[in-house]
């Protein structure tokens, strides 16, 4: 049985992964910590049995040694972070405090409580990262492997980058047992609506543009949230200590690709339930026309990196993992669960996001403000 504790629990990844890891581990103790900034939201994590949810900043290092303490943590899985590019061409501040300090405070916290105070523990500090900081490919170009050279283009992906070194370094230099997973483009259910996905999806029901930057033809790999949450599982499990894995979907495809798919899965919807119509009488396809002519081309996100692929040798070679879940049928269960959430979503671009976003957008992002 294992104690853990989980930061940035309230967000997509996170509430994923305690879903996840209480139903595959009924008895292990879950603490959540999260800070509930604008993309946390405790309702994520609402019908999990037996979590400790802490409301609190992870550079909080009293409140962080105390839960340690307390709940006798001996695995902390670090998904807390800021995590939009776009915000953080708008801001980088507060990721250089949240991804690069924030980390280092639970560093800190950890190699006092495991190493320094003599317990001789097993442990383990797993740090979740992107693949965004080997920076960006050519269409040609091999896919990112773990000892691809990091080259981070946004601030973003530089502050995830800082932290996957200060991880490092905790373990060449003190000894902490650290692991460190750099994945790919997640989608799934709980991913706030200012991502690709999420946002497409509610402002095609709504009716509002789709923003697409540049040319569209930008690649990601797409990796459902729970193929991601087993990786995981798999490298605390059996993933070597001090060793980083890279963690993908093997589904590369083109903005413009995923985008046509969302507009022709938001159709067939509608031709499939009435109801819909009724429901978001805004969206095109309630007047039985395409979605996809919502589509608009906006200018291109500065610094936009041009492809991302994942090599998943290592992973697959060492721990067996695959993913298990295809983009065609999961993108398609993912809308069913955004259509089946409307509360979810609604509730969110009714509030404080929806000022932000039209404050820093306007129409970019499509939003009638
Ligand atoms: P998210 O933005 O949905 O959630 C982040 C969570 O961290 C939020 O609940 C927020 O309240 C919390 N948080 C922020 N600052 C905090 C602080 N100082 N103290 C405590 N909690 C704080 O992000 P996500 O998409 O779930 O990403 C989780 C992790 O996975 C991040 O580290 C991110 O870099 C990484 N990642 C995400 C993706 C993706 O596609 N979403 C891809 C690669 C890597
Ligand atoms: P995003 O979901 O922000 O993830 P990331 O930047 O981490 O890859 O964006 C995914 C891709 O979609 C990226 O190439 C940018 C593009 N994109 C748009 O074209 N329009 C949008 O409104 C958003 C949010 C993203």
């Amino acid at each position: 049985m294992a104690n853990l504790l989980v930061t940035g629990a309230a967000g997509f990844i996170g509430a994923n992964f305690v879903r996840y890891w209480r139903e595959q581990n009924p008895k292990d103790g879950i603490v959540a910590l999260d800070a509930l900034t604008y993309a946390g939201n405790a309702a994520n994590l609402d019908g999990i049995n037996q979590v400790d949810f802490i409301h609190g900043d992870i550079r909080d290092q009293a409140l962080v040694a105390r839960l340690m303490a307390d709940h006798r943590i001996d695995t902390l899985v670090h998904f807390a972070a800021e995590s939009h590019v776009d915000r953080s061409i708008k801001g980088p501040d507060v990721f250089i405090e949240t991804n690069v300090l924030g980390t280092h405070a639970l560093l800190k916290v950890a190699r006092r409580h495991w190493l320094d105070s003599g317990s001789g523990q097993p442990h383990r500090f797993h740090h979740v990262s992107t693949d965004e900081v080997y920076g960006t490919l050519g269409r040609d170009d091999p896919a990112f492997t773990e000892t691809t050279p990091y080259a981070p283009n946004s601030p973003y992906a530089a502050s995830k980058a800082a932290s996957d070194h200060l991880v490092r370094a905790y373990h060449y230099t003190y000894g902490l047992e650290v692991t460190t997973s750099n994945c790919s483009n997640n989608y799934g259910p709980y991913q706030f609506p200012e991502k690709l996905i999420p946002l497409f999806i509610a402002n095609a029901l709504h009716g509002r543009a789709l923003p697409i930057y540049g040319d569209g033809q930008q690649v990601r790999d797409w990796l459902y949230v729970e193929d991601h949450c087993r990786g995981i599982e798999q490298v605390l499990r059996k993933g070597r200590v001090g060793e980083c894995y890279n963690i993908g979907g093997g589904e590369e495809l083109a903005n413009l690709v995923v985008i046509d798919t969302l507009c022709a899965a938001i159709d067939k919807a509608f031709a499939h339930d009435p109801m819909l119509a009724a429901r978001f009488p805004d969206s095109p396809a309630a007047e039985g026309k395409a979605t996809a002519s919502l589509k608009i081309n906006v200018a291109d996100r500065p610094g936009h990196d041009r492809r991302y692929a994942i090599d998943e040798k290592k992973i697959r070679d060492e721990l067996g993992y695959a993913p298990a879940h295809g983009f065609a049928d999961w993108f398609a269960q993912t809308l069913q669960w955004y259509l089946a959430n409307e509360s979810w979503w609604r509730s969110i671009m009714d509030g404080s996001y929806r000022s932000w976003i039209a404050d820093n957008y306007g129409h970019r992002a499509g939003v009638a403000v």
